[in-house]
């Protein structure tokens, strides 16, 4: 792993989305709710032995841990060529990676028991969001799951105002229109798709804290970042632009992980 580039070492650190300023600082655990909420989407949607496409798998940090469970395949559908790239290395030779929109895989109907996405649907808008989970449930054999990682507004009453607020708080720290839901919202968003929901847990949004930065990625690991950021100015600032929205509406934020069943 370590042999590997620094990976986005090309990309502006004043303009790049927040996920890829951090992957290229060493961060490679970009989702919401940590890893311990990533695994705990991982034992309750069962891969092992099973076929499993991940949507979006970024640098393939969750795909490490899904290889490492043992599916019977896995296959991953990611927009970006270098990520494609990084995840393929992960995962070869049991699984492959295909560049293209989730929405559109290009993978056959009904040929995968899991489908998994993190920090992926977040992004999008309402549209899109739709069109990935019709999608994800197009790859689904009947009863498969589908799991997914991402962000939500709390309580399900929070006013208009504040949700704009942190909309607009997000787009400018993390350079990208993140449209995150309620959890009644999430749930809403798989159920219109026809699915049925199994599990839902939430966790502390604590991307950036620094008990959360070493419990993600380790103490060798935080230590890196840590140094990467002492090191490069323009992406510290941002980085810690980055922590104070997170703190400032760390009372309305959390990372959900719902996982959910296509009807028999
Ligand atoms: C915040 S990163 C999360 C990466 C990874 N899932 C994780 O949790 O570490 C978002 C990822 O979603 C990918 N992505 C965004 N929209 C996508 C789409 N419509 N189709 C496929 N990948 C997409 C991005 O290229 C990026 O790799």
């Amino acid at each position: 792993m370590s042999a590997r580039p620094t990976p986005f070492a090309d990309r502006d650190d004043l303009a790049v989305h927040g996920h890829w300023l951090l992957a290229r600082l060493g961060k490679r655990v970009l989702r919401p709710g940590g890893v311990e909420l990533t695994r705990t989407l991982l034992r309750e949607s069962r891969p092992t032995g099973v076929g499993v496409v991940e949507l979006a798998p970024g640098l393939g940090r969750t795909a490490g841990e899904i290889i490492a469970l043992d599916p019977r395949s896995y296959r991953g559908v990611e927009a970006d060529p270098d990520a494609a790239r990084a995840t393929e290395q992960v995962v070869a030779p049991l699984g492959t990676v295909v560049t293209a929109d989730a929405a559109r895989s290009g993978l056959p109907d009904a040929d995968a028991d899991v489908v998994i996405g993190e920090a992926m649907l977040t992004m999008q808008g309402e549209g899109a969001k739709a069109a990935i989970v019709a999608e994800a449930v197009r790859l689904l054999r009947p009863g498969g799951r589908y799991a997914i990682h991402e962000l939500a507004l709390v309580p399900e009453s929070i006013a208009e105002e504040v949700r704009t607020d942190i909309r607009r708080a997000l787009a400018r720290s993390i350079k990208l229109n993140a449209r995150p839901l309620t959890v009644l919202e999430w749930e809403d968003l798989l159920i219109g798709q026809g699915l049925v929901i199994d599990h839902v847990r939430t966790a502390p949004m604590a991307l950036l804290d620094p008990m959360r930065i070493i419990a993600d990625e380790g103490l060798v690991g935080a230590l890196r970042f840590g140094v990467n950021l002492l090191r490069q100015r323009d992406a510290r600032r941002r980085v810690l632009a980055m922590r104070a929205t997170f703190r400032a509406h760390r009372s309305h934020l959390r990372g959900i992980a719902l996982i959910a069943h296509t009807p028999q």
